[in-house]
């Protein structure tokens, strides 16, 4: 027998322009799974975590994580998942790809690491596609490799850590909207004109440009989506106008956290991200809908093992 608890961290896809290819990790906030491995065959999962989730194991993500990692490794074993610790579902800070990622990498620890960051990610993947009905790595692959990722091809999967600016803070909303990922996804039209596709890679090339060079004010301009944030941006009540006063206020920028429906500022220093964070719960006190906020730092660490036996 063998027992790991693993911690993967909350994280934020699209990074504005970055539609399915960046995400970025935060720190503190995150889900923490024990996993036991006997042998046998069989998955069983416990809901510990207080946080409402499918009790079939077949819809629960860590399912396919877990299938996926013992067909790589053409291996039977019998696995316990208890979830201890839940990013709430929805909450568009990466709920799954926490508990994708902590499974995928729970797994490894439990093999002694066989497999490599992207073998990790295609795993974490079913659990995403399972969660959104989209094959996308730009919450899992920072989950489990930390900081900001661009995941530069998806066949084969090719991801480069980028470099986190050292004061990068991150006041995130939690608006109480209901948006799926799938319905978010389904809404975004297949073909995307050629004008705004310049737009697009000229501000991705810019993104990364401003990361490496630490010209944060770059980073900040070249954060701009033209791709997915116009279909989405009417599920969140303000939007326009909530972007005008946080920038005003000295965010570098704000967009749509993944698929939404909370959004993100990011600032270069705390006291500008409180103020953001303050921003943000006005708007939607002023228009009567409720909210989870936060303030944190951009992280540079990906999943953890916390203990094993
Ligand atoms: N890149 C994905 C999307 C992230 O925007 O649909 C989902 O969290």
């Amino acid at each position: 027998m063998k027992k790991v608890r693993v911690f993967a961290p909350a994280s934020i896809a699209n990074m504005g322009c970055g539609f399915d290819i960046i995400g970025f990790t935060l720190d503190e906030v995150g889900d923490i799974l024990e996993m036991t491995m006997t042998e046998g065959d069989g998955i069983t999962i416990e809901n510990e975590s207080g946080v409402p989730l499918p009790e079939d194991i077949h819809k629960n993500v860590v399912t396919p994580v877990i299938n996926k990692f013992l067909d790589i490794m053409d291996r039977k074993a019998h696995i316990d998942v208890k979830i201890v610790r839940k990013i709430y579902p929805g909450s568009g800070i990466g709920s799954s790809a926490a508990s994708c990622a902590a499974a995928a990498y729970g797994m490894n620890a439990l093999f002694g690491y066989p497999l490599s960051d992207e073998e990790l990610v295609e795993c974490a993947m079913e659990g995403e596609n399972l969660a959104s009905g989209g094959y996308h790595a730009d919450n899992a692959a920072p989950a489990i490799m930390g900081g900001i990722v661009l995941i530069r091809g998806y066949e084969p999967l090719d991801l480069i850590k980028l470099p986190v600016p050292g004061n990068f803070y991150c006041a995130v909303i939690h608006p109480n909207i209901v948006v799926s990922t799938k319905e978010a996804r389904e809404i975004l039209p297949k073909d995307v004109p050629l004008h705004d596709a310049v737009r697009q890679w000229g501000n991705v090339g810019g993104l990364v440009a401003g990361l490496y060079s630490g010209d944060i004010n770059l980073v900040g301009r070249a954060m701009k989506d033209v791709v997915a944030e116009p279909y989405r941006k009417k599920f969140i009540p303000g939007f326009e106008d909530l972007r005008e006063k946080l920038l005003a206020t000295g965010a570098l920028a704000m967009n749509i956290a993944g698929s939404g429906p909370s959004v993100f500022a990011l600032a270069d220093k705390f006291g500008i991200a409180s103020r953001a964070g303050k921003i943000m719960k006005e708007h939607f006190d002023s228009r009567g809908i409720g909210y989870e906020s936060f303030v944190v730092k951009v992280s540079n660490n990906g999943a953890k093992i916390l203990s094993e036996d």
